[in-house]
């Protein structure tokens, strides 16, 4: 090149990189709530993982026009759109992987429990659709509140008779997402390097960062400054409900966050060892019939639930803090799937 400088290498090929591909066999994904704020930025981040050959995109409205712009991507997935709940069967059909941001999101002053009336019935449907259409496919449960809508969506697959506990997951990759920047953050540590694990469920005090087991471990942060950083990882949700004050919660953070959870469900399903990651699953850890907690992935989904390891003392009480919300919130979803 005559000493010319080198051309960088385009953006696609740097995002790509990050999804690492060790074989590629076909995978198909499909994204219910496509059109959303969530779905939009999720379709774009699975249209860069060269582990998807095919990317289905569902919502009421809206997809067509996602798809077709998602679709001239000079990537593998080849990606079809799919609108109203006639065509949901089409979009359902060969998924091995099938991601909900389907549903409402909350505004100031509103817990995610208040989302429960109208995300209920939504993830009931969906559900209901995805025993018929695919129910082999791993499902990755982001619609709030999570910790009833898994449990709405293991009562579901019961009642087709489908259910797999192993190929259940609700996504709480955000939290672990937020506690890994925050600890890095006020660690001063690189946060490449930062492992946070973050366990209990997905709503205020139900999550749970086990700060005691971050890696790299650091003498840095004083016993105030994990309180804050637990409080504030608990409340991250509504820190972004706040600052975009009425127009909706996390949904490029949340992208991400898909994002990564899919690309380990699918290096599990094609047989890549060691993949562990946070997730509310069906769980015998506690007495808790749902608990997130890291879980190693595998060809069939969950291959192993992990242990919740050592606790500190105040870890110890957040978890005996959280158990009864928790514990009321999957009641909640059991007892709405078994009464509609
Ligand atoms: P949004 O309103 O921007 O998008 C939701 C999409 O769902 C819309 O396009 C809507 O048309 C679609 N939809 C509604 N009913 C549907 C149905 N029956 N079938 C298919 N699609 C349907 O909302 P958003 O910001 O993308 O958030 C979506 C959900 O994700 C909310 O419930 C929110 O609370 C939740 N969320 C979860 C996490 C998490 O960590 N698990 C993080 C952020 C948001
Ligand atoms: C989040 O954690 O960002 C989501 O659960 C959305 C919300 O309502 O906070």
């Amino acid at each position: 090149r005559g000493g010319a400088p080198s051309c960088p290498a385009p953006s696609s090929h740097i995002l790509r990189r990050s999804f690492s591909a060790e074989s590629a066999p076909e995978r198909k994904v499909a994204v219910l709530g496509a059109a959303g704020g969530i779905g939009q930025p999720l379709a774009l981040l699975m249209k860069l993982n060269p582990l998807v050959s095919h990317l289905a995109l569902y919502d009421i409205a809206g997809t067509p026009g996602v798809a077709a712009d998602v679709s001239h991507i000079n990537t593998r997935a080849e990606v079809k759109g799919y609108m109203a709940e006639e065509q949901l069967g089409q979009a359902l059909e060969g998924s091995d992987v099938v991601i909900i941001p389907a549903g409402v999101p909350r505004k100031p002053g509103m817990t995610r429990d208040d989302l429960f009336n109208i995300n209920a019935g939504i993830v009931k449907s969906l559900c209901t659709a995805i025993a018929k259409y695919c129910p082999n496919a791993l499902v990755n449960m982001i619609s709030n509140p999570v910790n009833s809508t898994v449990p709405i969506a293991a009562e579901v697959f019961k009642k087709a008779g489908t259910y797999d506990e192993k190929k259940l997951f609700g996504v709480t990759m955000l939290d672990v997402v937020r506690a890994k920047t925050f600890y890095a953050g006020k660690a001063n540590i690189p946060v490449a390097d930062v492992d946070v694990p973050v366990v209990g469920g997905h709503a205020g005090i139900t999550i749970l960062p086990l700060f005691s087991q971050a890696t790299p471990a650091t003498n840095a942060l004083s016993e105030d400054d994990i309180k804050a950083l637990t409080k504030r990882t608990q409340d991250g949700g509504t820190e972004v409900v706040e600052a975009k004050a009425g127009k909706g919660s996390a949904t490029l953070s949340m992208a991400y966050a898909g994002a990564i959870f899919a690309d380990a469900c699918l290096k599990g399903l094609n047989g890549v060892p060691d993949i562990v990651e946070c997730s509310f699953v069906q769980s015998s850890i506690t007495e808790l019939p749902f608990f997130a907690s890291k879980v190693r992935l595998g060809k069939n989904g969950v291959e192993e639930v992990l242990g919740l390891g050592t606790l500190s003392d105040y870890e110890k009480q957040g978890l005996e803090n959280l158990k009864a919300e928790l514990k009321a919130s999957i009641e909640k979803g059991i007892k709405f799937a078994k009464e509609n």
